[in-house]
Order: structure tokens, then C-alpha cells, then sequence
């Protein structure tokens, strides 16, 4: 087959290069045979199948596949490795059902617990999510599957997600918001990139030039296309122009016609579509060539996996008196209505027909060897308060040695297309555990749930177990962790709240009706908490284990970095508990001092170990300037403050037991160009600037002395202290100020010292 892009693209004509831009119907790309361009296939994701068995018929049924824990819960695993394998299967299901991409992951952050699609989102912080969504794609993508990386970009809240207007300020946006996007893109080169239906400052991210194309095909080196999320298009030809390729889905011919006529025109040049369609054919054909027509997988061991996966992805919140693990023998009341009908997925475009479903009463009979009672203790239908399915369900309790409830958010508090309100449970779920743990201490509640809720139950029960949506075997998987055949390893990728009212975008979410500011700027998570010195409900990265894990040493190959040198960090951690474990080792950095206002410390590093008991490992880490650096708007780009940095090392992110400082020198220079404004910390930081820097910072310090002098004839008491201060101020001031009133420099002299310090900085 013919696989030279360009040749093909100049086969074309106007009209087909166009109608190649948008869909062929709901789910696949239009083929155009006669020059044999294939049509291929995308369907939902992200943590499972969701195809409809005709992708050209919008009434068919979904097809089953695995349905594994949504985005929350597989990232508590911080396992990389598991994710990755994740992938593999859905690639694996792709091939199975002639799929060519499959829409995920989804890597937006969790601004605010209300975003009712934060089930499918992995973290509040960016490099976490930026790293989980990386192994998502290597999984999927070994299997010659593409990945559509989404909702691009800024999509944070469900309440007028097509028309909302994101206002956020440059470097939130680089940090927080785009750097989740950064490694799924670069790293793990995803084939696709999809675009969010909002507006990102004023532009729809369908035609924001900035987006698609200064950051994702320019500085991100993007070489594959960008699709709309479905319906996302605002104007057409905008969008073509911004770097948008591919329409979706197909609702007529209107859109191409108009691409057709700017071409003709000449109002759009041919190179542009041209680009787009070279681009979309190099993605069309790479599908279609993947393709492993017959594949078969194997649903027993995809369903092995998605139990696997659940277990490792269980936070154990409290386990007071180590009440779990719980033994075989010990008699037991399960109550809750989820132990028999889970809920173990969310609503929206990402709900699959999954291949089996396991209850956690069944397999709680399965292990359990004592009395195994039930009572449904609320209704499934509405949130009422039913009198005598709790009285039913105390009684269950009263009569066994453990009570384990099962609790959470229904279908109706959750789900794509609208956020939520509040963070409560419903009342007939918390009246529950307060009558059941009235009469039962040894009560257990296990928590259904996509996104944090309150827990005002809390200090009455013994153990909480959050198993978020953890799809289709979240049933046996609960009972592997609730019986200790799993020792569970999450950690929350979020913070849990300890009301609504505490969390850092209250203010501001969900916004206007046609804006929403993001007010918080770089204080989004842990980052707000431990700058407002906020105790949450339960702080990132927090999870318990049966076992305990002392972290015992920390060294490093140096203490002083260039910033184009990397640091080896090297972490001792043991296991000083009876049982074998995992631990989550969590690597943050914190600048002692910076020019700028930055978060008290930042995720940067993490790795999940397994030890037996005693054994003791070396966690690695390796940081490069990236770990210390900020996004510079200035010159656009990561820069890395000369300065000190400690390194802080511990099982979450209130709990940092080791730590070491290093010292990291910057290369880089902090501005694009010297001009009248640049500042002389700037220049003093610069090796190249910094002695003519001194030099007229010593000048002006000067005639700031002469003209102290001339304000006061108490030169000597105060005066030393004052000119302390000015000293420590100046060097924030901008070149331009030895001039003026200062005098102590004529323009003239200091057009020639900026043209002097760009020469010799050769810019
Ligand atoms: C969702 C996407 C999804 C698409 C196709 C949209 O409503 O936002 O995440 O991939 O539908 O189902």
C-alpha cells in the first residue's frame, strides 16, 4: 500500500482533503478509497471499552468489555507499572474489537472536589497525573492502540462546561493546568491529543492558537492530531487554523464546505489544510496498519487484573485498634445496600457494560468462615431515611463480632455533565453508620465513591476504607483488602477536605455564567492547605497499611547541581511491621528562598516498593532542573533559581521524615533581552552581567547615600538601618533606576550598558 503521506495528500483533491477533516458519523474517520485511505474506529474510555457493537448505528447496544477502577482509583495506586498494565489490557480489548484509539486518558487536574468528572481524573497535582497518564499511554499504545489524551485544556468543571470562559494566569496555567498533559504528550507520544469544550482566556480551546499550537505542536513537539471533544467545534475554520485537525463527530457537510471555500478563496492557504491532512493521514494509516485482525484476549485474566488493580488502589483511611484485617473466623453483619449492588463506576460518556460484576457479599462468603449476616440498612431508590432498614441492620450488628458498612455516593450524586454541590453522602448512608456504630465499635465503613466526601461519622467508626469506583471486581477486591489477602498500598492522589468551605477554589467555582476565575492560582491541593496551614480530613498522599515502614536513611551523590546536571537521591525505607507490604515513597522539593511566590513544597518524585517483613530497599530517585524549577513568563520556558533546595522524602505529604538540601546554580538566563526594566538580581544572577550589575548597583548606592543624607541630619543612628533596607529592596528594581531621580546614570550612559550587557550575553 501506498504509504508516502505527501504523495497521497497531493493526490487530493480540495474537497477530499477537507471532508478527511471532520468524521464519518458518531465514532470513525471518513476513508476515501479510491486512494485507499482507510477509515478508523475511536470509542470511549478511559478505564474501559465503551463501544457500541455498530459504531455506525448510535441505538446499538455497548459491547462488554473489562471495566477497571476509574482515573481517582487507579491513580491511589501510584503504580506506574500497574498502569501501564491497565493499558495494555484496554489495548488488548481495542485490537479484540477493531477499535483503533481509544478517547483517554483523562489528565485534568481536581481543582475542586464538586467536579463531578473528577471519578475520571487522576490527581490535584500535575506530575502525578502527568506520570500515570504517560504509563497509560505506553500500555495502550504497545498494542498498537492510539490514545486521546483529554480534555485539553483547562477543563475542571462540569456546571457550563461548553461555554465557560477558564481565566487563569500564565504560569498557573504551565505548572498546574498543561503540565499534566506534558508527559502523556512528549514521553509517551500519544497519536492524539482530544480538546476540551471551554475557553481558556477568551479562546475556545477548539481554535486557541495557543494551545494547539505555540504549546502542544510547538513546545510539546506534538506530531500527532488533535480531535474535538464531541460537539467542541466553534467556528470550523478558526479551529483549522489554530492546529485542530479532526472534527468529531460528523454532523454534516456544512463544516467541510466552509473549509473548501477559504481554501478557494485563498483566505486560508493550502499549506495549512495540507499540514492538517498530513498529519491526520499519518495517524490513519499508523492505526490502521496496528491493526491485529482475529485478536482475542483472554476476559478471565483482564478480570484477574481489574481485581488486582482494585486491591492496589484501596486507601486505608483509619484502622483504629487494627481492627482490619479482619479474620475468617470473626462473625460479621455486612450492611449497605453496595454490598450487593456496587457501585463501582461513574455516569457519563465513560460507563461500559462490564464482562462480570462482583458483589462484596459474595465474596465476603466466600472467605468469611464465621456468621456472615446482611442487612440492606438504606434503599437503593432516593435518599429517604428508612427507619426499619437501619433498626434491621442494627440488629444485624449487635449480633456479630464486626459490622461492615458499605457506603458512598449513588449514581445520582455524580457524574459527567453536571458538578456537585456539596460533599455529603446521603443522610440515610450517615444515619446508618451512626446508629450501626452506636451499638457495633467494631464498625468498618467502605466508601463507593469518585470524589472526596465528608466524613462528620468519622470519629465514631474504627476503619475506613475508601475504595473510590473500582470497577468490576471492586467487590472481591474489597474483600482481599478487608481480609488482609491484599495488604493495601493506596495512597489518596487528592486531599480530602474537612469541609467545603476549606478548599482552595470555594471562592471561585463554579464561577460566573460565563467566566470562572481561577483564583487560586498555583494553590490547588496540598499546595493551598500547606500554604494557608489548613488541616484537612485526610492530607495527599495519606494511606495506611497492616504493615509499618520506617524510612531510615537519605544521601545524595552530590550537594551543590548545575542546572543542567541531574542529583541522585537515594532513600532507605524498611518494613518494621509482621506483614508483607507496599510502600509509596514520595520525593518533594522546597525552595528555601525564591524571587518568586511559590507553593511550600511540590511533588517531584515517587516510587511504590514491596517489602517483605524486615527487608529494607533503596529507593532511587534522579532529579534534573525540572524537580526546582518554576515556568518563567518572562522568557517562556522552566527556569531554575539559583539557590537552596531541600529535599524531603516520607510516606505522604504531612509525613516527610528524611530530607537533605541541595544547592542548585543556575545556566540559564532569566530574561530574553536586557532592556531599561530588566531587573538587577536578574543581572547579578547572570555571570556575563553581574560585575557591571555590581558595578551600578554600587553607583546608585551611592547617590541613595548622598541623597539619605540630604533628607536628615541624623545621619548616623537610623540612617545605617534604613540604607540596610534599601539595600536589600534595590536589587528589585529595574536597571532604569540608577537614572532619574536617582541621576546617577544619563540615559545615554544607560542605553550603552544595556546594548554593552546583550552583547556580551550575544543576545
Ligand atoms: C466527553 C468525552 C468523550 C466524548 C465521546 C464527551 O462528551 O467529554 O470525554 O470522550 O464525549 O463520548
Amino acid at each position: 500500500m501506498n504509504r508516502n503521506i505527501q504523495e497521497i495528500v497531493s493526490q487530493m483533491t480540495l474537497e477530499e482533503k477537507a471532508s478527511l477533516c471532520s468524521g464519518l458519523n458518531m465514532w470513525q474517520t471518513k476513508p476515501i478509497e479510491r486512494l485507499g485511505i482507510p477509515s478508523i474506529s475511536m470509542t470511549d474510555g478511559p478505564h474501559g471499552l465503551r463501544k457500541q457493537g455498530d459504531l455506525a448505528d448510535m441505538s446499538s447496544k455497548t459491547v462488554r468489555s473489562t471495566c477497571f477502577p476509574s482515573g481517582a482509583g487507579l491513580a491511589s495506586s501510584w503504580d506506574r507499572q500497574l498502569i501501564r498494565e491497565v493499558g495494555k489490557a484496554l489495548g488488548e480489548e481495542c485490537q479484540a474489537e477493531d477499535v483503533q484509539i481509544i478517547l483517554g486518558p483523562a489528565v485534568n487536574i481536581k481543582r475542586s472536589p464538586l467536579c463531578g468528572r473528577n471519578f475520571e481524573y487522576f490527581s490535584e497535582d500535575p506530575y502525578l497525573s502527568s506520570e500515570l497518564g504517560t504509563y497509560h499511554v505506553y500500555g495502550v499504545q504497545g498494542e498498537g492502540v492510539g490514545t486521546s489524551v483529554k480534555h485539553f485544556a483547562v477543563n475542571n468543571q462540569e456546571t457550563l462546561r461548553n461555554s465557560i470562559n477558564a481565566v487563569v494566569d500564565e504560569r498557573t496555567l504551565h505548572e498546574i493546568y498543561l503540565r499534566s498533559f506534558e508527559g502523556p504528550v512528549t514521553a509517551g507520544e500519544a497519536w492524539t491529543v482530544m480538546c476540551a469544550y471551554n475557553l481558556v482566556n477568551g479562546e475556545f480551546c477548539s481554535e486557541n492558537e495557543y494551545l494547539l499550537t505555540d504549546v502542544l505542536k510547538q513546545k510539546c513537539g506534538h506530531k500527532g492530531i488533535v480531535m474535538t471533544d464531541w460537539g467542541a467545534i466553534n467556528e470550523r475554520v478558526k479551529g483549522l487554523r489554530a492546529g485542530l485537525e479532526l472534527e468529531m463527530p460528523y454532523v454534516g457537510k456544512e463544516h467541510d464546505q466552509l473549509i473548501v471555500d477559504v481554501v478557494s478563496s485563498g483566505e486560508l492557504e493550502q499549506s495549512v489544510l495540507d499540514g492538517a491532512v498530513e498529519r491526520l493521514l499519518t495517524v490513519i494509516f499508523k492505526a490502521f496498519d496496528n491493526r491485529k485482525p482475529g485478536f482475542t484476549y483472554d476476559q478471565k485474566e483482564h478480570h484477574k487484573l481489574a481485581r488486582r488493580t482494585a486491591a492496589e488502589c484501596m486507601v486505608l483511611l483509619k484502622n483504629e485498634n487494627n481492627l482490619l484485617p479482619l479474620k475468617p473466623e470473626q462473625s460479621v453483619a455486612v450492611i449497605g445496600a453496595f454490598a450487593k449492588n456496587p457501585r463501582y463506576q461513574g455516569g457519563g460518556s465513560s460507563h461500559i457494560a462490564p464482562t462480570r460484576l462482583d458483589a462484596a457479599y459474595d465474596s465476603i462468603m466466600e472467605v468469611a468462615q464465621g456468621k456472615v449476616v446482611y442487612a440492606e440498612g438504606y434503599s437503593l431508590k432516593g435518599d429517604a431515611v428508612h427507619d426499619d432498614l437501619i433498626a434491621e441492620a442494627v440488629k444485624a450488628a449487635a449480633g456479630t463480632e464486626v459490622a461492615v458498612i458499605f457506603a458512598g455516593l449513588p449514581d445520582s450524586y455524580e457524574s459527567e455533565g453536571v458538578d456537585r454541590t456539596h460533599l455529603n453522602i446521603p443522610d440515610s448512608h450517615v444515619e446508618l453508620i451512626k446508629r450501626v456504630s452506636a451499638v457495633q465499635p467494631n464498625t468498618v465503613v467502605v466508601l463507593s465513591n469518585g470524589s472526596p466526601v465528608s466524613m462528620p461519622w468519622a470519629s465514631d467508626v474504627r476503619a475506613v476504607l475508601e475504595g473510590y469506583l473500582a470497577g468490576q471486581a471492586s467487590g472481591s477486591a474489597t474483600a482481599d483488602v478487608l481480609y488482609g489477602v491484599v495488604n493495601p498500598s493506596g495512597k489518596l492522589a487528592e486531599t480530602f477536605p474537612a469541609s467545603l468551605e476549606q478548599t482552595p477554589a470555594y471562592l471561585n467555582f463554579p464561577g460566573g455564567k460565563s467566566e470562572v476565575y481561577y483564583g487560586e492560582g498555583l494553590f490547588v491541593g496540598y499546595r493551598y492547605y500547606e500554604a494557608k496551614k489548613e488541616q484537612p480530613l485526610f492530607p495527599f498522599g495519606y494511606g495506611l497499611s497492616y504493615t509499618q515502614f520506617a524510612y531510615e536513611n537519605i544521601s545524595s551523590d552530590k550537594n551543590q547541581m548545575k542546572d543542567t546536571e541531574v542529583i541522585t537521591i537515594n532513600v532507605t525505607v524498611r518494613n518494621t511491621g509482621d506483614l508483607a507490604g507496599k510502600e509509596v515513597v514520595q520525593l518533594y522539593v522546597k525552595p528555601l528562598d525564591s524571587t518568586v511566590v511559590r507553593p511550600v513544597k511540590e511533588l517531584k518524585g515517587f516510587e511504590k516498593v514491596h517489602l517483605e517483613p524486615g527487608e529494607a530497599k533503596i529507593v532511587k530517585f534522579t532529579l534534573d532542573k525540572r524537580a526546582f524549577a518554576y515556568y518563567n513568563t518572562e522568557i517562556e520556558d522552566w527556569f531554575a533559581e539559583t539557590g537552596v533546595y531541600d529535599i524531603l522524602v516520607g510516606g505522604s505529604s504531612v509525613d516527610t521524615p528524611l530530607s537533605l538540601s541541595v544547592n542548585v546554580i543556575s545556566t540559564a538566563i532569566p530574561f530574553k533581552k536586557v532592556t531599561r526594566n530588566t531587573k538587577f538580581y536578574e543581572l547579578l544572577a547572570v555571570p556575563e552581567t553581574a560585575p557591571l550589575a555590581a558595578e551600578l548597583m554600587e553607583l546608585s548606592m551611592e547617590r541613595i547615600k548622598q541623597m539619605g543624607a540630604m533628607f536628615t541630619d541624623s545621619m548616623d543612628a537610623g540612617l545605617n538601618e534604613l540604607f540596610d533596607a534599601v539595600v536589600k529592596w534595590k536589587k528589585y528594581d529595574g536597571l532604569r533606576s540608577i537614572g532619574g531621580m536617582i541621576g546617577g546614570m544619563s540615559e545615554e550612559k544607560l542605553t550603552a550598558t544595556i546594548d554593552e550587557m546583550n552583547r556580551k550575553l550575544g543576545l
